[in-house]
């Protein structure tokens, strides 16, 4: 079904920024539309779930490798962070869409030889859950979409709900920059046992990524407990369920707005809410949500 008209025989690499922007500007003469996926690599099924639908929404698709180092707070989660270029080919190959480009530059060649983050504010979006605990990290995100989007200049940019935070502080930053881009949020995709996927499960030792399911469960749970019970109520009732888990850490677990991202104060009836979990399984932080209304 997604067979490819516009490149040719074969997906195209890229390894440098100089290169891929001269390529793009070629298709551009022709009006093809151009959807962007940024990852790091290490792909699932999650992220192929997001190159499926912009394969749908684009004519060509410029699929982002790049292992982003200003994100990271913690240099031992981006040294063990896995990194797996020849394996992502292959995967994205699978799909069989030749109107694929991948984007793997290195961080010199991206940053232009000045590897670090530009300071933003996002209205508040940035101190709640991953900003409060991953310090920099937003920063360091929005410095390379920002990056991204100026070099592919795509019409789609495809972010998954997984990272709902992320996904609203891009969707803030594409305002604050002025960038005339459609950032399109997808669904989370899940284990068969419910775990969302994530580049960082393979490195779960067995026992923990058999416990691991417990997060995904225990935010079911708290949607049901959402209908008749206070925002603290359910909070305290996580708190205690993770403290029976012993291989799971509750790093924290939070009732916000979907719009500020703020904790809840009273349940208000016509707002959205979603939960919020980041848990340590060992050394391997696992973060997840869910829509409570
Ligand atoms: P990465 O963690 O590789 O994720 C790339 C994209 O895939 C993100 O938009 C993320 O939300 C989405 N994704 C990951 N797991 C998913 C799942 N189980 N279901 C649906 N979508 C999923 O997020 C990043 O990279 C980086 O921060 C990046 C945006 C590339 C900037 O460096």
């Amino acid at each position: 079904m997604f067979a490819g008209r516009i490149l040719g025989q074969s997906m195209k690499t890229f390894s440098t920024t100089n290169a891929l922007t001269k390529y793009l500007s070629q298709l551009r003469e022709n009006n093809y539309t151009i959807g962007l996926v940024p990852t790091m690599g290490a792909l699932h099924k999650g992220h192929l779930s997001l190159v499926t639908k912009a394969m749908t929404e684009n004519s060509i698709v410029v699929v982002s490798i790049f292992v982003n180092p200003t994100q990271f707070n913690n240099e031992d989660d981006l040294i063990k962070y896995p990194r797996t270029l020849e394996k992502d080919k292959l995967l994205l190959e699978s799909l069989n869409y030749t109107d694929l480009i991948i984007y793997a530059p290195s961080a010199t060649d991206i940053y232009n030889n000045e590897i670090k983050s530009k300071h933003y504010s996002f209205g508040g979006l940035e101190y709640e859950m991953e900003g409060a605990f991953r310090e920099g990290h937003f920063d360091g995100v929005g410095t390379i979409v920002s990056r991204l989007l100026h070099v592919v200049n795509p019409n789609r940019a495809y972010f998954g709900e997984k990272d709902f935070q992320q996904l609203q502080i891009i969707k803030k930053l594409v305002k604050i920059e002025g960038l005339d881009v459609d950032i399109v949020g997808c669904a989370i995709l899940r284990e068969q046992d419910g775990l969302a996927m994530s580049s960082r499960n393979t490195r779960l030792k067995k026992e923990y990524r058999i416990a691991a399911p417990f997060i995904y469960k225990t935010l079911k749970s708290a949607k049901l407990k959402f209908g008749t019970k206070s925002a603290k109520e359910v909070t305290e009732w996580v708190q205690q369920q993770f403290e029976n888990e012993p291989l799971l850490e509750l790093e924290y677990f939070t009732i916000a707005s979907t719009k500020t991202l703020k904790p809840i104060m009273r349940k208000r009836v016509n707002s959205k809410y979603r939960a919020f979990i980041a848990a340590y399984a060992d050394d391997v932080r696992l973060i997840d949500n869910i829509a409570l209304n």
